[in-house]
């Protein structure tokens, strides 16, 4: 009499477990995490959606973006900001911008859930998504922590400010994924950008809490600007035309987002750009140029993307030399052998040039 199967057990560590080991693994997870075991490339599965290709990319990309956040880049806002060392002298200037960026950041639910809508068919942009909106959910959080921390504003007013702005709805500046994924990608470098500037204002105005959120809250930014980068990368191979027209159409409709929304925007800007933090001419030469050079486009697209011809052309200079320096170091690479008795022939000679 042969014994009937026990039931399947779910498979938590590569292998069919008991349930007593299974209880030990799911505790190990628990407490420890997966710290220590193989470090396994992604791969993302075929699916035979209409955008096949697209995503393919796509998930593949986000799985890498959420392995990457689970081992490097989480962090916890009571455990890693040593608030400690919150200085109770930080500027007007610098309490002012921390309330424009944290009420920017307030539009999240807009944010999330109407890119959702758009993206919705894509299993690798609407996980993205997903993971995006709790990443970002802690920035206005740990901004106004920082607030209330630092005695630049009450709890009443932090509470006031929030109710004014979750009054208003933020829209979507453009209609298309592909469009919206560029407008992305640029919003999340400028983000970077300001909090980058930021911090510098924190470092020189000795708050060491302040810099630490500040460098948590960058990282994630750029982490999301490399996502979008190479989501228009992705478009730029398999539609490239489209894709240079919208990017040329993006850039030069580009604002950051609610701004229009929240109250006395005109004196915030004014005053990010009078310190240096964020402006119209930084917008040109931190954001447009280095993300143009960034998507390694070529001369002609450059110029099609609507950089003015100089720029194109020395962007496209800049790159062709660069193509030039590492196809050159690579040939290097690839016949250089070291001196040593054993690569002469008994003759004498090298088999293989050396390059000095
Ligand atoms: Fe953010
Ligand atoms: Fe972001």
């Amino acid at each position: 009499m042969t014994e009937s199967p026990s039931p399947r057990q779910p498979d938590l560590a590569g292998e069919r477990q008991d349930p007593d080991q299974e209880a030990a693994t799911v505790a190990r997870l628990l407490t420890q995490g997966r710290a220590g075991e193989p470090d396994e490339t992604p791969r993302a599965p075929r699916r035979g959606s209409v955008n096949a290709q697209f995503e393919e990319i796509f998930y593949e990309s986000f799985l890498k973006f959420f392995k990457n956040a689970e081992a490097k880049r989480r962090w916890s806002i009571d455990r890693d900001i040593p608030w400690e060392k919150t200085s109770t002298n930080a500027s007007d200037v610098t309490a002012l911008i921390v309330e424009s960026f944290s009420a920017v950041e307030m539009f999240l639910p807009d944010y999330t859930h109407r890119i959702m809508e758009l993206v919705r068919r894509s299993r690798g942009r609407a996980w993205f998504q997903a993971n995006w909106g709790y990443e970002e959910s802690k920035h206005s959080m740990v901004l106004e922590d920082w607030l209330i921390r630092s005695g630049k504003r009450t709890e009443e007013q932090v509470r006031a400010f929030e109710n004014d702005l979750l009054g208003a709805e933020w829209q979507l500046p453009f209609g298309t994924p592909r469009q919206m994924i560029i407008y992305t990608m640029i919003q999340e470098l400028a983000t970077g950008l300001n909090y980058t500037n930021l911090r510098r204002r924190a470092d020189d105005e000795g708050d060491a809490a302040l810099a630490r959120v500040l460098r948590w809250v960058s990282a994630d930014e750029s982490a999301h600007y490399n996502f979008f980068r190479r989501g228009v990368k992705a478009y730029l191979s398999l539609e490239p035309e489209e894709t240079v027209a919208d990017i040329k159409y993006v850039f030069e409709q580009f604002a950051m987002p609610a701004q229009a929304l929240i109250p006395d925007w005109d004196k915030r800007g004014e005053t990010i750009e009078a310190a240096g933090v964020y402006g119209p001419k930084m917008y040109l030469a931190k954001i447009r140029r280095p993300i143009l050079e960034d998507l390694g486009i070529s001369r002609q697209q450059l110029k099609a993307a609507g950089l003015p011809e100089a720029e194109a052309d020395a962007v496209a200079d800049r790159a062709e030399e660069r193509a030039a320096d590492a196809a050159q170091a690579l040939f290097q690479r690839t016949i250089f052998v070291p001196p040593g008795p054993k690569a002469l022939t008994p003759a004498g000679r090298r088999t293989v040039l050396a390059i000095p």
